[in-house]
């Protein structure tokens, strides 16, 4: 952790900050978590929000990238390797889901377990830790909305998710509803990646979380 943070302070970095309404994304994980839990794997909300960030990465290729600093060059990654942050009793470990764009919101969460399981256990495989091109830290799951994440060299983008809160907004009609809230803090090397790039794809996966129907059209 000190070498790659150490790496990333030379990174300047830039926020952009979202809410999403989750109700929709809610009951397709009650209705996944079913169907899960019978081929014996545990189904959060997370392999959802990692499929559509690889959905919206298909759209915005140049955040799955790194930056050549010493050449100044982009180079654009095929696999959208995501790194998810945990927190175990050892510390901060980020391996990644490999190829989430060949893969199943079912195949995410069966690799998500793996990778609990061995990183709880402080047994995360050296292929799991490298090679990951982008990353996200749900940090809601311990608490808290808004995080500043910090990029993880030598990929140009990251997102940090808040913790679902149920919060008074108006409807169409200007009435006060009960809706289902969290936050995302995404944080992109400015050096190449532009806000309006960052906020269409931050766009673009909200999307598909709010409305699930568009994300089961957009998938492979
Ligand atoms: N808001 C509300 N509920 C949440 C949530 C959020 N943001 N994130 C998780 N939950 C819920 C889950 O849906 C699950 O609910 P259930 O008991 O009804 O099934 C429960 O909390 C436990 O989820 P968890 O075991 O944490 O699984 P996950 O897939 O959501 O997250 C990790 C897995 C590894 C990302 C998570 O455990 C973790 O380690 N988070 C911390 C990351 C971190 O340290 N970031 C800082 C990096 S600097």
């Amino acid at each position: 952790m000190v070498k790659t943070m150490t790496q990333a302070n030379s990174i300047p970095h830039f926020g952009y900050c979202d809410e999403i309404v989750a109700d929709r994304m809610m009951d397709l994980r009650r209705d996944l978590k079913k169907v899960a839990e019978a081929r014996g794997i545990k189904m959060t909300l997370m392999p959802i929000i990692i499929k559509a960030i690889s959905l919206a990465l298909k759209q915005y290729p140049v955040l799955n990238a790194s930056f050549d600093e010493a050449k100044g060059v982009m180079i654009y990654k095929g696999s959208h390797n995501i790194g998810i942050a945990m927190d175990t009793p050892n510390g901060l470990v980020v391996p990644n889901i490999k190829n989430v764009q060949a893969k199943s919101i079912f195949d995410v969460a069966s690799d998500l377990n793996r990778l609990h399981a061995a990183a709880v256990k402080a047994a995360v495989a050296r292929e799991d830790l490298s090679g990951g091109t982008f990353s996200l830290s749900n940090i809601g799951s311990i608490g808290g909305t808004y995080a500043s994440p910090v990029i993880v060299p030598p990929e140009v983008a990251i997102g940090a998710i808040g913790r679902i809160q149920k919060l008074p907004r108006f409807d169409q009609e200007g009435k006060v509803i009960p809706v289902h809230i969290f936050n995302v803090s995404w944080s992109a090397d400015h050096r190449v990646i532009d806000g309006a790039t960052m906020a269409n794809f931050s766009n673009l996966w909200k999307k598909y979380l709010e409305d699930p129907v568009s994300m089961v059209m957009d998938m492979r």
